[in-house]
């Protein structure tokens, strides 16, 4: 019989994100996706997986703390305002078709090309695993490429470290389908955000959980304000009367990132670099601004708690209908390698 077309639903372009649950989201995570995510649910079927096995490429022993923060980076994504009935929240192992397709993509990239990504080349420094690298995590990029094409995801919203991960990804679909001789696979984009990289509250190039310098999307008020205060401005902008530097002044990275209003932003930093303008008082700006946009994120998030078997009860129906979808992608690549015994 055929389906008439009434039936059949309008196919909306695919966006895959996730993360790593090794630890409370933070503001970096709310600039460079999360932000995204919750604008792109609406004219997007949205994935949004909870990359548990990731986390354990380098965790393995770690395992409580992998496991209890699968529900706390639900709950983070929940409080941002990702919204259950617009996007699919998948647990990753919960869906180990993802295990499958990394196997069989691990043929078609070479230790050399792993070696050369220079997030994880980064990372692995980061981690001190020079000399002895776990081959899963050397390898995790080859995981990401299978968890973005089982969806056959269109459209990733990461932040700009994870663009070599979309590239190797590519990679490994051009030649994937170059070798059965078919468009199985589709290439990503990553989408990146407005704001660049954000900054830790001490000045490196990063905020990170582990690098102890992040405000985390969960944190008491008197946390982020602790957090203010100690954020790294210009250290020789000593005096009041001295003029300041903007640039590098994790003060005013921060303002860009989250005062909407532009030319107050261009004022305090026509004024810093003038001379005269206090650090405090700029401070204070941000501080406002940090307190009222993670406000309402917290309370909804304690509420949010109070009921975490019904957050686990939604992952589980979600990640069964995740799991759907990438069986039938994993179905599509068994046929075209010859891996479909279906009479067996
Ligand atoms: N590597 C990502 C991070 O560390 C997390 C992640 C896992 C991911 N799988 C993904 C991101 C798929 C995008 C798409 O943040």
């Amino acid at each position: 019989m055929m389906l008439d077309d009434t039936y059949i639903q309008p196919q909306k372009p695919v966006i895959l994100t996730g993360d790593r649950p090794t630890g409370p989201l933070h503001l970096g995570h709310y600039v460079g996706s999360l932000a995204n995510r919750v604008k792109f649910q609406d004219e997007y079927r949205q994935f949004v997986m909870i990359a548990d096995m990731q986390a354990l490429t380098d965790n393995m022993g770690n395992y409580a703390k992998v496991r209890d923060n699968v529900v706390e980076v639900a709950l983070d994504y929940l409080a941002v305002g990702i919204d259950p009935d617009k996007s699919t929240l998948l647990i990753q192992s919960k869906v180990p078709e993802l295990a499958e397709l990394t196997v069989l993509f691990l043929n078609l990239v070479s230790v050399a090309r792993l070696e050369r990504n220079p997030t994880v080349k980064e990372e692995i420094r980061q981690r001190g695993f020079e000399r002895d690298i776990p081959a899963g995590f050397l390898s995790y990029p080859v995981a990401q490429a299978a968890d973005i094409t089982a969806f056959k995801a269109r459209h990733v919203p990461v932040g700009e470290d994870q663009l070599p991960m979309i590239e190797q990804t590519n990679e490994i679909v051009r030649r994937f389908n170059r070798s059965v001789g078919k468009d199985v696979l589709v290439e990503a984009q990553a989408v990146l955000s407005r704001v660049g990289r954000l900054p830790g509250i001490d000045g490196q190039a990063k905020m990170s959980k582990s690098l102890g310098n992040a405000i985390a999307l969960s944190a008491p008020a008197d946390q982020v304000s602790q957090a203010v205060k100690q954020m790294f401005t210009d250290p020789n902008h000593l005096r009041v009367d001295d003029p300041g530097q903007v640039e590098g002044n994790v003060v005013f990275t921060y303002l860009d990132a989250f005062e909407p209003d532009a030319a107050l932003v261009a004022d305090l930093k026509a004024r810093y670099r003038a001379g005269g303008l206090g650090d405090s008082v700029v401070k204070r700006q941000l501080e406002d601004r940090l307190q009222a946009l993670l406000q309402p994120i917290r309370e909804r998030r304690t509420e949010l708690s109070r009921d975490k078997g019904a957050i686990l009860e939604m992952l589980r129906k979600h990640s069964l209908v995740a799991r759907d979808v990438a069986a039938r992608t994993l179905s599509e690549v068994r046929r075209e390698i010859g891996l479909d015994y279906y009479f067996l």
